[in-house]
C-alpha cells in the first residue's frame, strides 16, 4: 500500500552549487526502502516531484535523497529549511533485483548518483563485488564520490575524459556480473548496448516526468517489447511497473 507521510527536513545539506542532499526523518520509509525505489515529494507546485532514494539510516529513521535545481520545485526542494515538514509519498517503484548475483558494476551519470549510491550500500553490506562508474559533465558536477570509484568527466578536468563507457572499459568482470545503470536516455543506451556486447545482463532505471507515482494518471508509460506475437511494443508504467527494467526490454 502507498502511503504518504508528513516528515521533518532533519539536515539540508549543498553537495554542489545547484543541488543538495536532503536527511528526512520517516522511520516508515526508511525500514521498508529498497534500492532503486523512489519517493514521491511535495512542493508548492500541484504535483509532487519524484526523487530516487539515495540512503537510508534505519536507527535513526532516515532517509536521504539528493535533488538537481533544474526547475521550480527542485529549486524549492533545494533551498528547503531545516525542520520543515514536507509531505512524502513511499517508497514507490519496485527496485533493483541485488540477489541475483554475488558481483555487480554500478554505472551512474548526474543524478544517477542518488539511487546507485542506494543500491551500493546494500550490495557492499551484503559482501557482494561491486565496481562502480560514475560519470559527471565536469569536476563541479561531483557528488557522492570515492577513490575506488571510476570516475569519467565530460570535460577531462578529473578522472577519464569521455563518457560512462571509457570508464566500464578499464573494468575486468565475470560472466556472471550484473550491471544497473541510472542516468539520462542516450547514457543507459550505452551502457545497455555496452552489456549486450559483452553478454552481461543490464538492468536501467527510467526518469520519466511523473504526476501521481502511483500507477493511476498513466503520465509517466514507456514503451516496451509485447509478449504476444505481432504486437509491436505494449505500455507499461515507469512509476508501478518500474522504474527499473531490464535493458533490451524496454524501448528506448
Ligand atoms: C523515478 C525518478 C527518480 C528521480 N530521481 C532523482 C534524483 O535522485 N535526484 C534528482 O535531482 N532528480 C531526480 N529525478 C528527476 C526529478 O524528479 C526532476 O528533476 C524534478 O521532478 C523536476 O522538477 P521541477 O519542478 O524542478 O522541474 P520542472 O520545472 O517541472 O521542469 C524543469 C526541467 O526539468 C525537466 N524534468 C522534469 N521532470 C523530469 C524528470 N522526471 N526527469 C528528467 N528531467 C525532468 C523538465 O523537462 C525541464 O527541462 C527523478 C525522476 C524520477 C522519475
Ligand atoms: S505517474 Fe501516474 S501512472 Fe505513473
Amino acid at each position: 500500500m502507498n502511503k504518504e507521510y508528513s516528515c521533518r527536513v532533519v539536515s539540508r545539506k549543498m553537495l554542489t552549487t545547484d543541488t543538495a542532499y536532503l536527511t528526512i526523518e520517516c522511520p516508515e520509509i526508511a525500514s521498508s526502502a529498497r534500492p532503486g525505489q523512489f519517493v514521491n515529494v511535495s512542493c508548492s507546485r500541484f504535483l509532487k516531484r519524484p526523487f530516487g532514494i539515495a540512503s537510508v539510516d534505519i536507527s535513526k529513521g532516515t532517509f536521504n535523497i539528493g535533488i538537481k535545481n533544474v526547475g521550480s520545485g527542485s529549486s524549492e526542494l533545494t533551498s528547503v529549511e531545516e525542520g520543515t515538514v514536507i509531505n512524502v509519498l513511499g517508497p514507490l517503484g519496485n527496485g533493483f533485483d541485488l540477489a541475483s548475483s554475488d558481483n555487480y558494476i554500478l554505472v551512474s551519470g548526474g543524478t544517477g548518483v542518488f539511487p546507485v549510491n542506494f543500491a551500493y550500500e546494500n550490495l557492499k553490506a551484503a559482501g557482494k563485488n561491486v565496481a562502480v562508474v560514475q560519470g559527471f559533465r565536469d569536476k563541479s558536477q561531483m557528488c557522492l564520490s570515492s577513490d575506488e570509484y571510476v570516475v569519467t568527466t565530460d570535460a577531462g578536468d578529473y578522472g577519464i575524459k569521455g563518457t560512462c563507457i571509457c570508464g566500464l572499459d578499464t573494468l575486468s568482470f565475470t560472466k556472471d556480473t550484473v550491471v544497473l545503470c541510472v542516468g539520462p536516455v542516450p547514457m543507459m543506451k550505452a551502457v545497455g548496448e555496452w552489456a549486450k556486447s559483452k553478454g552481461l545482463k543490464c538492468f536501467i532505471s527510467m526518469e520519466q516526468r511523473m504526476a501521481c507515482g502511483i500507477g493511476i494518471c498513466l503520465v509517466c508509460v514507456c514503451k516496451v517489447k509485447a509478449e504476444k506475437e505481432g504486437v509491436p511494443f505494449e505500455h507499461v508504467r515507469c512509476c508501478k511497473d518500474g522504474p527499473v527494467f531490464e535493458y533490451g526490454e524496454v524501448i528506448l
